[in-house]
């Protein structure tokens, strides 16, 4: 019996055959010729992109929706043509065109992988997985999509979209994180060895428009006679969700302070980190539980009389999220200076020029409208 058993689970352990990768490749290209997105980092059919283009545009897209990159990809294409003017640019400048991206993580290594190209290849991205895996912030499927794409090389890019794709197409019937393995080994069977980068690109268009998540459209699907899941009539079931626990929330005391003449005290945070490098309003820690404001209150940037102002700031961030409460107070220019270590004074009217995440724009909004200043823009 446990023999049995045994050789059940070996044969339920085996990877599914999955479609002749021939004919899947020939089928998903020809589709792809008719119905190719047209996207701003895109080449032309039957051309190969510019591989600074690809690059910029697939760190662009690690968590973020392909019509919220678009515009962000022609701002930084047209103020910096080129890697080299990417690398020379001050990392500020390139924070702050990267505003509303959110994951600040990615813009500092843009930048540094920017130079890198330039101080180690001389300008030119290399055009092999492992090197380019050796650049900031370029990991497995980043340096798979930019081969593929820029260099035409067979390599295997499997970003979320291509998960639910290779999922279906072998109705693999576990969570997607269990199955990572064994849905890179069964896609990189399947990338065909010529016409890589359209390959890669057909994959992300199929599971964006047509392999969507929820209900899949199915009978526009050039793969349909290939997709064990269609066959078996559970596309729509798949890929299994696994259950999420709920998201801590955090919460902390934002500090709105005001000099006489109206400017706002920002501070930049720690290099490293969450919003690494980013500016700030001054805040107490941000905790879970319930918040303590008396232990709050004592991490004030001085020590002053702070006012509270009504309302709370919600954001949430990737692993939590964070209810911030304001407090405000007003200084005398005279002893505006003794606040200024580490932080600075800004003018309402500049607050534009500075590199703000989301949650402080949002945090500047609402004490501006609580102690009705101007408005952020
Ligand atoms: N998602 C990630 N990379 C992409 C690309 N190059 N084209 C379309 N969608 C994508």
């Amino acid at each position: 019996m446990a023999r049995r058993r045994k050789a059940v689970d070996e044969a339920m352990a085996e990877p599914p055959h999955g479609p002749d990768p021939r004919l899947h490749a020939e089928r998903l290209l020809a589709w792809y010729d008719r119905h190719r997105r047209v996207l701003p980092w895109r080449a032309p059919a039957g051309r190969t992109a510019d591989p600074y283009r690809v690059w910029l545009s697939e760190i662009m897209l690690q968590q973020t929706t392909v019509q919220t990159v678009g515009r962000y990809f022609i701002a930084f294409t047209e103020r910096w043509p080129t890697v080299r003017d990417l690398a020379a640019a001050p990392l500020d400048d390139v924070l702050h065109q990267w505003q509303g991206l959110g994951y600040y993580a990615r813009a500092r290594n843009l930048h540094a992988c920017a130079r890198a190209v330039v101080e180690r290849h001389g300008g030119v991205f290399p055009d092999d997985e492992e090197t380019l895996r050796t650049l900031p912030g370029i990991g497995a499927y980043t340096s798979a999509a930019i081969a593929a794409i820029a260099f035409d090389r067979p390599a295997s890019a499997v970003d979320g979209n291509v998960d639910r794709v290779i999922t279906r197409l072998h109705a693999l019937d576990r969570p997607i994180p269990d199955m990572k393995p064994r849905i890179r080994a069964l896609a990189a069977r399947l990338v065909p060895p010529r016409r890589a980068g359209d390959y890669a690109q057909a994959m992300m268009d199929l599971g964006a428009t047509v392999c969507i998540s929820g209900d899949p459209r199915c009978v526009v699907c050039p793969l349909m006679a290939l997709c064990e899941a269609r066959r078996l009539g559970i596309a729509a079931e798949l890929p299994r969700k696994r259950v999420k626990a709920a998201r801590p929330v955090r919460r902390g005391i934002a500090f709105f302070l005001l000099r006489k003449d109206g400017a706002i005290l920002l501070r930049r945070r720690p290099p490293r980190g969450l919003l690494g490098g980013m500016m700030e309003v001054p805040s107490s820690e941000w905790r879970e539980g319930r918040l303590d404001r008396e232990a709050a209150l004592q991490q004030a940037p001085l020590e002053t009389r702070w006012r509270a102002l009504p309302g709370i700031v919600r954001h949430v961030f990737t692993h939590f999220e964070l209810e911030l409460s304001l407090v405000t107070a007003r200084l005398p220019t005279e002893r505006a200076a003794a606040a200024l270590e580490g932080a600075q004074w800004c003018a309402v009217d500049r607050l534009g020029e500075m590199a703000l995440p989301t949650v402080m724009k949002k945090a500047l909004r609402h004490a501006i409208m609580a102690t009705s200043a101007k408005r952020v823009s």
